[in-house]
């Protein structure tokens, strides 16, 4: 009697091992595959300082002083990249300068089909999650793309397993090579509707998913004979020689931030936020050693001996209010603290706070490399007045 008692036991085990066999079979197969994608590495060397055996360059940030050190020690301290606007950024340890910033920065922007049916740019303003997109750069020379971004976001699939999804764009693709596959169409970037290659259909549409947008989802590339003009504030083609442009940044082709500004900033919101960091304000270049608020008043610097004009402040909005490592939006800070003490500093914003100084590399600086550890020497004083757009 007692072995028979056992049989419907058994029978209700066994079933539901058979019965977990397929369930199995379909979480091994997701997570396979997701791992599959992310262990196949494109080819070329893979841009940017390898974070799982170096320090960030930002490492110490949170120690540096507002008051700044003796103009001896004012250095370049870490140089940014970001690929596709608004998306995550790439640090480097140095970067080409071309006249529209740093090499591989902003050339590509995600867009969505806005009710009009017009391509209109996505920023973390709408979209805070953003953030989480993460960038790869795998640069290849010799090839017809020049390389590989390899773009990753956190993707909900089966059963709410959490994976992640990747796709590649072309990094920096000949003419030819888009022409053959790529409508060029308008894309709405502030007051500007540059031409640009579509490349939807590369970009998988669950991103727009994860980022919560309705409906149709592109990545553009801007073409490299169709750059923004850059006027405002930037010398004129006259004064230079050549006309200032940039792809898919908000105004001027580099942003600098000097950390003892944040570190001022910082002090007074520590209730909020505790460490607030430089990198919600996606400078290209981050300077350490001048005083805070000491950028305020340059117009022309020089960096290991290359020349940037030094344009104008810029003017902020609510992104840094996002924080770069969660996605997560603060509802107030650090926007309304910076907004109460440096929202008069430039008369031209009409009350939208400034930090950190817009810049067009010098005919001196072009094709230069910019390191960190450069120097940064400060030539030109003077008044700033913040054109809009
Ligand atoms: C920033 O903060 C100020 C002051 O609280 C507020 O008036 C303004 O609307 C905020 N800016 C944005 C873009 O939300
Ligand atoms: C500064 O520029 C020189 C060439 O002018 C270069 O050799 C050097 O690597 C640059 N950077 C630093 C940190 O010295």
């Amino acid at each position: 009697m007692a072995a028979l008692e056992t049989v419907p036991a058994l029978t209700a085990t066994a079933t539901t091992i058979l019965l977990s066999i397929p369930l199995i079979g379909v979480f091994t197969f997701i997570l396979f595959q997701s791992f599959l994608k992310s262990h196949s590495r494109p080819p070329g060397r893979k841009l940017g300082i390898d974070l799982d055996h170096k320090l960030s360059n930002l490492h110490d940030e949170y120690q540096q002083s507002p008051l700044g050190a003796s103009e001896d020690k004012w250095e370049v301290k870490s140089l940014w990249i970001f690929p596709i606007k608004s998306c995550s950024g790439i640090e480097v340890e140095e970067a080409r300068i071309l006249p529209t910033g740093l090499e591989y920065d902003r050339q590509f922007v995600f867009a969505y089909k806005n009710s009009a049916g017009e391509w209109s740019m996505l920023t973390q303003r709408r979209c805070s999650s953003m953030a989480l997109i993460r960038i790869e750069v795998y640069v290849d020379e010799g090839s017809q793309t020049g390389g590989t971004i390899r773009v990753s976001f956190p993707n909900k699939q089966l059963f709410g397993i959490e994976t992640t999804s990747s796709f590649d764009l072309p990094l920096n693709p000949s003419k030819e090579y888009c022409d053959a596959r790529f409508p060029v169409e308008k894309v709405h970037i502030w007051k500007d509707f540059p031409e640009a290659y579509n490349m939807k259909s590369l970009v998988p549409q669950s991103l727009g998913k994860f980022i919560g947008i309705e409906g149709e989802i592109a990545a553009f590339r801007i073409p490299s004979n169709g750059l923004r003009e850059v006027h405002r504030n930037a010398p004129t083609s006259d004064e230079l020689g050549w006309q200032p442009v940039t792809g898919f940044a908000d105004a001027y082709p580099i942003l600098l931030m000097n950390i003892p500004s944040v570190r001022d900033l910082n002090d007074k919101i520590k209730d909020e936020i505790e460490r607030l960091s430089v990198l919600r304000y996606r400078g290209n270049i981050v300077v350490n050693g001048p005083r805070m608020y000491d950028e305020d008043s340059w117009k022309k610097i020089a960096i290991n001996g290359s020349t940037y004009h030094v344009v104008g402040r810029s003017a902020r909005c609510r992104l840094p209010n996002v924080d770069p490592e969660t996605g997560v939006t603060h509802r107030t800070e650090p926007n309304k603290t910076l907004t109460a003490y440096r929202g008069d500093v430039d008369k031209g914003t009409g009350g939208a706070p400034c930090l950190g100084m817009n810049m067009v590399p010098h005919t001196d600086a072009l094709d230069t490399v910019i390191k960190v550890g450069d120097h940064v020497k400060v030539l030109e004083r003077g008044e700033h007045y913040y054109i809009k757009q």
